[in-house]
């Protein structure tokens, strides 16, 4: 038979002991000497404390026998936990020896015959012996009193535990608040930790060794232990609950304040139009297949465009920024066109010989065929203006079946123009490269970039290091644009950029691209294109049939020798483009049906004849030689200018020349002095004489050493007063002891040099090997000297002295041989050089 706390509240305990039964009055039991043997009350998962009451339920029938024993007697009785879980029927062995003396302070019997008692607490017990198990528990007992010494230690622990206990009444909901009073209130720190222990929940054998400690402090200390965890535990879960509590407070004042906003726009009409364009926009992003980054963001950005009003400026800037987003082509692609054969042919429809890059391009598509996922090349095409480098790349576009946009970085000096402004700034933008992608509708188009090597820097930053990224293949596959702040996969696009020359383009900009040169055409090129090409393109965009209009070979080479001077075929086309627009009007003023143009019509279409070969002219008098340079244009020729006059020997140096060039002319000048002698120069001629070196076209800033050989030659020249023989051009470097040393972009001056309709090239001997990589049939009919000092081409190249000296300019016009002899073909080297 035992006993369970169960059906009676805590606080129904508390009622109880604040009103004290009557019936007790007389009773006190704290002097009252124990008897020798007494009854024993086992108590299933209770310990009862001396000094608090605790209420009781009692089921089993030999309890209920004891406790109408007690009853009947004078209400004692001994309580001990049972330490043994689950028996209904406890023997003395599974009875704690440790437990308590109490009085039957109430009892009531419940209409099933069980009871609800109350008792009280008086002292502690220990069971000695048990004397008999029936009708119930009767053991020997004796008082077992606590050891307790005032000390400081006990005083804190004392306090320290009432502090505790307070914080945990305070969060405890089933605590009552009077426990605070009586907690404060008990002086006796053994009654104050029994009292505690008492109100506390913990396991029973926790509570049977807080009743079994008989030295006080170290029961305190046990139980400040026990509360401080529980304290901890019950803050923790406080905490936990605050949070709950305050997620809960803003989701619904969101919900709250989002219902007055409602109920505001609908006051004020605003609802349909605005939601109607977040809805729409949710739906577009939904539909997107935003990569996850992307997504993410632009639904960041609808969420807070949801809460702005549609009047605020920031509405307007999100808005913007999310169409943005949308517009990027994230995921649409083009299929490639893989059929080489097609390819081949789109590019021939297109283009005349250029094969380096057909090639270049068809290889691509092979490998791309073999083997998806690969890499697209970043090509570099250098040329002249006019020699089909951006065309090339539409072309390219549409042999592989690709999307294609270009841009212009020529003149751009600010990173941003590249990369885009940061989302802060007022009116920002994307860069140039994702609106580009915008245009394009595709992430793997081909994307040409025009004019790298015009590119500025300054203050504003270096688009060459945004450049640097985009062309990067390590780097672009998370290009970053400022305004969208998102990554974007670049290694998809074809990036083709085009340059005049590669000089001006940063090295580790070279580094990263393909570079494929497009030199120049010769006449016989041009001339091909021109009738293959050109024609039929222009009689198709002046609405003319094919063969409604021809023009002979002969007209052809006119328009090209008489109307255009330039490496390419852009002017060429230019001038047909006329002649069609010309031949169209008179198609349509019904003056003619079909016609043939030949070579002396020309003018009757193009009017006077604009461009002359003028170099004979010009090197008719002593002291002017002519030189080849290397120009963006395309190779060019260059006509080198000395005249002496009475001074005092400064030199002057005019024509927009560059450091290098300067510096280049005072190498030719200290070489001429310093043979002076041996062009029998009279020994003052340079004391006696201001010298000054111009190089035409004034306006146009010319830079570079390879002038030097032509300097020296004109000065030779000037002092000689023999005239520079007006069929050979020159190229080359001089040293001051008149060494030639080897110079760049021979190709295009030879071009330049037949374009002139010269013939006849001086070279530096170690610029033989560039000569040999030009194709034969360009060559054929220009000769070649090779020479390793400045005195050969001087000694080669002066006619003989007329016989009047060249006294002042245009006197002598006559050149020794300027007129007729085109194409002259030159049989061997120094057989038709005049020489001294
Ligand atoms: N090999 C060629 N075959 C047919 N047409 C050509 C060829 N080369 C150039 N063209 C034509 O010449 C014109 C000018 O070419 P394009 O505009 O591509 O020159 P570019 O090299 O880009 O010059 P720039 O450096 O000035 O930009 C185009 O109409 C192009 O079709
Ligand atoms: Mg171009």
């Amino acid at each position: 038979m035992d006993a369970g706390m169960s059906a009676v509240r805590l606080d129904q305990m508390l009622e109880e002991m604040l009103s004290p039964d009557e019936e007790m009055s007389g009773v006190n039991p704290d002097t009252q000497a124990l008897p020798e043997t007494m009854p024993v009350l086992p108590l299933k998962d209770t310990v009862v404390f001396p000094d608090t009451m605790m209420p009781l339920a009692v089921g089993q029938p030999r309890s209920v026998q004891l406790i109408e024993d007690v009853l009947a007697k004078d209400r004692l009785m001994a309580v001990a936990a049972v330490r043994t879980e689950g028996i209904d029927v406890p023997a003395p062995s599974d009875v704690y020896e440790v437990g308590a003396l109490v009085s039957v302070q109430k009892m009531i019997k419940a209409p099933d015959g069980t009871l609800r008692i109350v008792v009280q607490g008086l002292r502690r017990l220990k069971i000695e012996e048990w004397t008999a198990e029936e009708p119930y528990l009767q053991a020997r007992v004796a008082e077992l009193p606590d050891m307790a010494e005032e000390s400081t230690e006990l005083e804190a622990l004392q306090r320290n535990l009432v502090a505790i206990f307070l914080q945990i009444v305070k969060l405890v909901p089933y605590l009552p608040e009077e426990l605070q009073m009586a907690a404060v209130n008990i002086e006796d720190p053994a009654t104050l930790g029994y009292f505690v222990g008492s109100t506390m929940r913990m396991k029973t054998p926790e509570k049977q060794s807080l009743l079994e400690e008989v030295d006080v402090a170290k029961r305190l200390r046990r139980l400040t232990t026990i509360l401080n965890r529980e304290l901890e535990v019950l803050e923790l879960g406080s905490k936990i609950q605050s949070q709950v509590q305050s997620e809960i407070d803003k989701n619904q004042r969101e919900y709250l304040l989002r219902q007055q906003l409602k109920t505001i726009q609908e006051e004020l009409g605003e609802t349909d139009e605005t939601q109607a364009e977040i809805n729409e926009l949710r739906a577009r992003i939904d539909a997107a297949g935003l990569p996850e980054e992307a997504d993410k963001q632009a639904r960041r950005e609808l969420d807070r465009l949801s809460k702005l009003p549609a009047a605020a400026a920031e509405y307007g800037v999100i808005r913007t920024y999310l169409d943005w987003i949308l517009a990027v082509p994230w995921s649409a692609s083009t299929e490639d066109n893989l059929d080489i054969v097609h390819a081949r042919e789109v590019l021939d429809t297109d283009h005349y010989d250029l094969e380096d890059v057909k090639d270049r391009i068809l290889e691509f598509l092979a490998v791309q065929k073999l083997k998806r996922e690969v890499k697209s090349p970043i090509l570099c095409f250098v040329g002249p203006p006019g020699v089909g480098k951006t065309s090339l790349g539409q072309s390219i576009a549409r042999a592989m079946g690709r999307k294609f946009v270009r841009i212009s970085v020529g003149g751009v000096r600010d990173e941003a123009e590249v990369r885009g402004h940061r989302r802060t700034y007022i009116g920002a933008m994307p860069g140039t490269i994702m609106r580009a992608l915008r245009d394009a509708e595709s992430n793997n188009p081909v994307f040409m970039i025009d004019e790298i090597d015009k590119m500025g820097s300054d203050w504003r930053g270096d688009p060459s290091s945004a450049m640097l990224e985009v062309l990067d293949p390590e780097q672009h596959s998370s290009f970053r644009d400022h305004y969208l702040d998102l990554p974007f996969d670049l290694s998809r696009v074809m990036f083709i950029t085009t340059a005049n020359m590669l000089d001006t383009i940063p090295g580790p900009l070279q580094d990263r691209m393909e570079i494929i040169s497009l030199a120049g055409y010769i006449e016989d090129d041009k001339v091909h294109i021109a009738r293959n090409y050109l024609i039929p393109r222009q009689l198709d965009r002046n609405g003319l049939n094919p063969g409604q209009l021809e023009l002979t070979e002969e007209a052809v080479r006119t328009v090209i020798r008489n109307y255009t001077r330039e490496a390419g075929v852009r002017n060429l086309e230019r001038q047909i483009g006329t002649v069609a627009r010309k031949y169209a009007r008179m198609v349509a003023e019904e003056k003619q049906e079909t016609m043939v143009v030949d070579a002396t019509q020309v003018p009757d279409f193009l009017g006077r004849q604009k461009v002359f070969a003028e170099g004979k002219r010009r090197t008719a008098d002593p002291g002017v030689s002519t030189g080849l340079a290397w120009t963006p244009t395309g190779g060019d020729i260059l006509f080198i200018e000395a005249r002496a006059m009475a001074g005092t020997g400064r030199l002057i140096l005019t024509g927009q020349l560059g450091e290098v060039m300067k510096e280049s002319a005072e190498a030719a000048l200290t070489y001429i002095r310093s043979v002076a002698a041996d062009l029998k120069a009279p020994a003052d001629y340079f004391r006696k004489h201001d010298i000054h070196v111009h190089v035409p076209a004034g306006a146009v800033p010319k830079d570079g050493p390879s002038a030097g050989v032509a300097m020296a030659v004109a000065l030779a020249s000037m002092v000689t007063r023999r005239p520079v023989n007006p069929e050979i051009a020159m190229t080359g470097e001089i040293t001051l002891t008149g060494q030639v040393l080897p110079v760049g972009g021979i190709k295009e001056k030879v071009l330049a040099a037949r374009r002139a309709d010269i013939h006849k090239i001086f070279l530096p001997d170690r610029n033989e090997v560039d000569v040999s990589e030009i194709k034969a049939e360009l060559v054929e009919d220009v000769e070649f000297a090779f020479v390793e000092h400045v005195d050969e081409v001087i000694k080669r190249v002066l006619l003989r002295r007329r016989r009047k000296p060249a006294a002042a300019p245009g006197t002598n016009t006559a050149a020794a041989s300027a007129a007729g002899t085109r194409r002259r073909r030159v049989s061997g080297s120094g057989s038709a050089l005049a020489s001294d």
